[in-house]
């Protein structure tokens, strides 16, 4: 069975089993600060299982796309040097939202492992909770007593909490679980030791391959746990390791998710990789097994990152993806000898591969090549700047260890990987001081955490069961309740409140317009709401302080001269948005936009510098749109299918529901939940106030409008006014400014003149100051001068005269500067060195400077000092 088979029967099995199947979520995560990417099928789910909203069905089933490689789930650093660990993996997972529990899940999961998928039992194992006093949470006799009705008694394992009581974190929905471990050994190993002693022993051909999570409890912050309002299940399975189990093979990368990406890389490096089954191999064959490895895993999971709309960058989550490509692009640099930039290429493969269930790669291919390309040319570089500086701090290191207090500074400055310092420095024989390298390292990560520390409180529930409603587009104003509140403490922002409401007129940030301010008002007190997010489908209220009775009864209130301005930032964005793919072309799509009340930024993938000419049509399709006085259009809640069949623009990256809401202005229609203008006569005008790059093939435009572009428009009409008035108010202030900058360059030509024929005047008459000393021709004299005007003199005075030794000095500005000009058949026979003597006779000016054995030139700041400089220079020749 090939991959996409194995994949589609998953889905059959859970639809024809009552199941909805849905989309992977997006890779990177958003509206959850407590996670980076998705870690797992769950993930996207977790509001539901904390009761903040109701899923489309209680039985969902898909496969997700995840990145274990931050937080609580972290595999990078194992992947390469194993055989079944990814950072980006597939999770074949399925759902039930207080529907089934652990009867179906489990009877389901053997149906489809044994009778479907047709592995044969005598190859499986299944793991069952022992209990935890600690956590007060009893065996799973349910479990077990399910399991006993469909596998021998011995197949059974007990687990502890470690292996089989699932969490997302270190906070949220958790529960016992039952994992299904598959042993693909050969009948000879298995012969002579069992599988059973080998299950979660990191055995490379022991694995786990399903997990089934019975959720039924939440984990508080202070660690203690409660239940969950309703009973869950969350599976999981791996679907590179069932591939694996399926396809006869002992390494997932021996499956058809890897082998296209493997044979590319054979084809670029000239090198081979080899299978599993191949036993024996060298060390450098290893190596080079490992390097390719890492490689086509890496490529996938920055792929995709890139795709879903993380470009790699300095902070968060693009850095995360930055430093994953930059691990593979290291091990090509170091075991595979690839100098240029070479996995980019892997992409074309990896959307062919995957296009078919993922379009998002093949539709992004083209931007995720360029970006992967550009990534690696850099990186490359600083690579081989890395080199040269490790050259240098080995040529300073006396004795044979290399401070570990410099290579943590080419670790942390140049980026430079510690391992492939430590490798470079044993083939040159030295050794790496690795103490003092990890102390620094900790160090600095002591510093960082102590800068990023938060501490969450547990929620304190006023009102429970409440679902919040918003109700935004509507009003700005509105009568409301607390229901919930919640302390953080964070070195960042210091102690802020949560607070959740009935319902809210506060728009959350999202979509890339800011969240709303303002405040909530009691007969006897008023707090003020400083901003607004959401958080696994809860609204967060932020304050600094709470309220002294919760329980009053509040008006919120939205700050609307705020709304209001980022309202018109934001339709302005759409606006562009189609002015930009109707003049540079549909290539143009959106990858990153903020919206708040100074400004809109724009970020879109497009591979060219955006001409001054097409900027101005972009502000004159939006400004005509502006003047049409289109009306707004909104629709809340149309099926997604009908909006973009009517032709609405939607964004990689982002998650829909089935109903979507549509912001319609003209011929512009987007899926959008933010707040728009009602007309875009509101808009007032538009003006682009920047253009530039942001990282290969992406743009960003930065652009302003309504009192933005008031304020702007009289500031240039001041600075216009201030030029005015400097030149005298002239009746046509361009041709004025035209007419002096025609009369500053006859100026500047006729003083290059004058100033020529006194350098040569002076040149014909200092020839008769030279006199001779000891078979040189020496001159040393102050000239009136301009610094570069000097040193010409010195070098023509210096080379039309045998044998010479010229030392000119002049005064610009208040700076004295000095000259030395030395015949080359001085500098060679007599050892006379115009670099030594600026050093020397600087020191009179207070200066220093330098140049080259035969011209040499200083500056300084003691003007007094001339003189005596000038007199010293004839020791040179005497
Ligand atoms: N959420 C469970 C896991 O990731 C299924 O293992």
């Amino acid at each position: 069975m090939t991959s996409k088979e194995i994949r589609k029967q998953y889905l059959q099995f859970f639809e024809s089993k009552g199941h909805l199947i849905v989309p992977s979520a997006p890779i990177v995560l958003k509206d959850d600060p407590t996670l980076m990417f998705n870690n797992s099928g769950m993930a996207q789910f977790k509001e539901y299982f904390l009761g903040n909203g109701t899923p489309k069905s209680p039985r969902i089933a898909d496969t997700q796309k995840c990145l274990r490689v931050s937080g609580k789930h972290n595999d990078l650093e194992d992947v390469g040097f194993d055989t079944y660990h990814h950072t980006m993996f597939e999770m074949l997972g399925n759902w039930s939202f207080g529907d089934y529990f652990k009867k179906e899940a489990i009877n389901w999961a053997w149906e489809l492992l044994t009778e479907v998928y047709k592995i044969p039992k005598e190859n499986l194992y299944v793991s069952v909770f022992e209990g935890s006093k600690e956590d007060n949470v009893p065996f799973d006799q349910e479990a077990w007593d399910i399991w006993k009705g469909l596998i021998d008694e011995d197949r059974i394992i007990l687990g502890n909490k470690k292996d089989n009581f699932w969490e997302m974190g270190d906070q949220g929905p958790c529960g016992p679980c039952s994992e299904i471990h598959v042993d693909l050994r050969t009948d000879a190993e298995k012969a002579s030791v069992s599988g059973k002693s080998l299950v979660n022993n990191d055995h490379p051909q022991v694995v786990e391959i399903w997990n089934n999570v019975f959720m039924e409890f939440n984990r508080k912050a202070d660690g203690s746990l409660e239940k969950l309002p309703a009973q869950h299940v969350d599976t999981g399975m791996g679907f590179e390791r069932l591939c694996m189990a399926l396809q006869g093979k002992t390494s997932n990368y021996d499956t058809d998710v890897f082998t296209p990406l493997i044979e590319k890389v054979e084809q670029i490096t000239r090198l081979k990789y080899t299978s599993n089954e191949v036993k024996n191999i060298s060390e450098e064959q290893n190596k080079t097994n490992i390097a390719i490895r890492v490689i086509v895993d890496h490529v996938r999971a920055v792929a995709f990152a890139i795709a879903d709309g993380q470009l790699p960058s300095n902070t968060g989550a693009g850095y995360v993806i930055r430093r994953i490509l930059r691990r593979a692009i290291r091990y090509g640099f170091t075991f595979l000898d690839t100098k240029e930039p070479f996995i980019n290429k892997l992409v074309e493969v990896l959307a062919n591969q995957m296009g078919e269930f993922f379009p998002e790669i093949k539709s992004q291919q083209q931007l995720v090549t360029n970006v992967i390309r550009e990534e690696e040319a850099s990186f490359l570089r600083t690579l081989d700047q890395g080199l040269q500086l490790l050259d240098k701090v080995v040529a300073e290191t006396k004795g044979k260890e290399v401070s570990g207090a410099k290579a943590f500074e080419l670790y942390d400055t140049f980026g430079f990987p510690i391992d492939l310092t430590a490798l470079i420095l044993r083939e040159k024989g030295y050794e790496l001081d690795e103490v003092g390298f990890n102390a620094a390292m900790q160090e600095q990560k002591n510093r960082s955490r102590a800068a990023s520390e938060v501490s969450t409180e547990d929620w304190s529930v006023l009102i429970p069961g409440n679902v919040e409603t918003f109700v935004g587009y509507d009003q700005t104003e509105n009568e409301v309740k607390i229901t919930r509140i919640r302390k953080v403490d964070s070195k960042k922002d210091g102690i802020l409140y949560q607070i959740v409401l009935d319902n809210t007129p506060f728009y959350p940030e999202g979509g890339g317009q800011v969240g709303d301010k303002g405040t909530l008002v009691s007969a006897n007190e008023t707090i003020d709401i400083i901003d607004t997010k959401k958080e696994n489908n809860l609204i967060l209220h932020f304050a600094k302080q709470l309220p002294e009775n919760v329980n009053a009864g509040f008006v919120a209130k939205v700050n609307t001269d705020l709304r209001d301005l980022s309202s018109r930032n934001h339709s302005a964005t759409h606006l562009m948005h189609l002015a930009l793919r109707t003049i540079l072309g549909t290539h143009v799509e959106q990858k990153g936009s903020l919206v708040n009340p100074n400004n809109l930024r724009f970020d879109f993938s497009h591979f060219s510098k955006v001409t001054d000419e097409q900027l101005l049509e972009v502000e004159n399709f939006v400004n005509t749109r502006i003047q049409q006085q289109l009306p707004l259009i909104e629709r809340r809640s149309i099926p997604i299918q009908q909006a973009l069949d009517e032709g609405a623009m939607a964004l990689f990256g982002e998650k829909y529901g089935d109903n979507v809401r549509a912001i319609k202005f003209g011929e512009s229609m987007e899926l959008c939940g933010g707040i728009h203008v009602k007309n875009t006569a509101e808009i007032w005008h538009f003006k682009i106030v920047s253009e530039g790059a942001v990282a290969a093939g992406i743009r960003r435009i930065e652009a302003i409008t309504s009192d933005a572009v008031k304020t702007h428009f009289a500031l240039q009409e001041n600075i216009l006014d201030e030029v005015k008035i400097a030149l005298k108010n002239p009746q046509d202030i361009l041709k004025s400014v035209v007419s002096l900058q025609e009369d500053n360059a006859k100026l500047k030509k006729q003083i290059e003149q004058l100033l020529k024929e006194k350098i040569d005047g002076l040149k014909n008459t200092l020839v008769f100051e030279f006199q001779e000393i000891n078979g040189i021709n020496f001159l040393s004299k102050q000239v009136d001068l301009s610094m570069s005007s000097t040193k010409d003199l010195a070098q023509a005075l210096g080379s039309s005269n045998p044998n010479s030794f010229v030392v000119l000095a002049s005064i610009e500005d208040n700076t004295p500067n000095i000259h030395c000009y030395i015949s080359k058949e001085l500098v060679a026979e007599k050892s006379l060195n115009a670099n030594a003597v600026i050093k020397e006779l600087g020191k009179y000016i207070d200066g220093n400077g330098g140049g080259q054995p035969f011209f040499a030139s200083g500056k300084g700041k003691n003007v007094s000092g001339i003189k005596e400089a000038l007199e010293k220079a004839v020791d040179f020749v005497k």
